[in-house]
């Protein structure tokens, strides 16, 4: 990663860190063991990729930091839920996340399903306590924050990958699969950054078209590290596709072609910030880099 790039992400991410922390915190309570789950789970070495997405795209379009980061961390709340619930015994059944035993392995399954359940709560308390002054746009950020994690976004795409197993599906319907389990979010993720920044119809447009294909790319690259990453540096088990019998774009397209596919798709993401001149420069290297993340 090059070092300007590298330097950015960092202090953004410790801006988000700082809200999250604010947002989620151990209660010595009753109750405390759920508290405890979330913590472990948020802070456990996110990329905090959907959230860096926001702060920059509503930045990019004239907005402040301060006011999207509400939503900012209630999608890394819902993102991180998902991850919790999609590695239960009944879904992926894994058991390493962001480098760390899975929830489920750490505090039994029922507290996973709960902490999931209240990451997900937890998101929509703070994406509402918003007390700005333009009310009409948070309340549309809070639906496309609803909308994009529910079944017509990553739960429909959820639904699809679990009934998809082990049965070969076509490469539309792995797109359309990929499109609503992973892009939905991050879509969300630019339009909600780009609405709170103030954007023209033309900017949202520009926006969503980014995100679906940089969501395409960034799905395909994981596809392709279950199959060549290295379980250190990754931080989830390798393998764990070909285990569940998923369909992905290395089982339906090999290895090769995959990787072709990451970068066409990341150029199609790069054509669409045009319109933003060299202010998305930070989103065009963070493109960049994500075709070669490995983790
Ligand atoms: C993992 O997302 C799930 C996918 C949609 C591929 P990330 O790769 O962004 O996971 P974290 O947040 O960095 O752990
Ligand atoms: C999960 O996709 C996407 C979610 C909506 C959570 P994967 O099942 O491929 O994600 P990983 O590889 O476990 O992170
Ligand atoms: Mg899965
Ligand atoms: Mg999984
Ligand atoms: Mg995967």
């Amino acid at each position: 990663m090059k070092n300007d790039l590298k330097q950015s992400l960092k202090e953004r991410i410790a801006l988000i860190d700082k809200s999250l922390h604010a947002y989620v915190c151990k209660k010595d309570n009753a109750q405390s063991v759920v508290y405890e789950a979330m913590e472990y789970s948020l802070f456990a070495g996110g990329k905090r990729l959907r959230p860096v997405l926001m702060t920059e795209m509503c930045r990019i379009c004239g907005g402040s930091l301060e006011e999207v980061m509400p939503f900012a961390c209630a999608m890394e709340m819902i993102h991180t839920y998902s991850l919790i619930h999609d590695d239960l015994p009944a879904m992926d059944n894994d058991n390493l996340r962001r480098g760390m035993p899975t929830s489920h392995i750490k505090f039994g399954e029922a507290n996973a399903i709960l902490a999931g359940d209240a990451l997900l709560n937890r998101a929509f308390e703070v994406a509402t306590e918003y007390s700005g002054d333009t009310p009409a746009r948070a309340l549309r950020a809070v639906h496309m924050l609803a909308v994009s994690s529910g079944t017509e976004g990553m739960i429909g795409g959820q639904v699809i990958d679990l009934s998809s197993e082990g049965r070969e599906i076509s490469v539309d319907e792995l797109r359309n699969l990929h499109i609503l389990k992973t892009s939905a979010i991050i879509r969300s993720a630019c339009s909600i950054g780009a609405l709170i920044g103030g954007a023209s119809e033309e900017e949202m447009s520009a926006a969503d078209t980014f995100a679906v294909n940089l969501g395409t790319a960034f799905q395909i690259r994981d596809d392709i590290l279950d199959v060549i990453g290295d379980e250190r540096e990754l931080g989830k088990p390798i393998g764990s596709d070909a285990e569940q019998l998923k369909n992905t774009y290395v089982s339906l397209l090999g290895l090769e072609r995959s990787k072709q596919l990451v970068e066409e798709y990341s150029d199609k993401a790069k054509a669409a910030l045009e319109i933003f001149g060299d202010r998305a420069d930070f989103l065009r290297e963070l493109t960049d880099y994500l075709i070669i993340r490995n983790n």
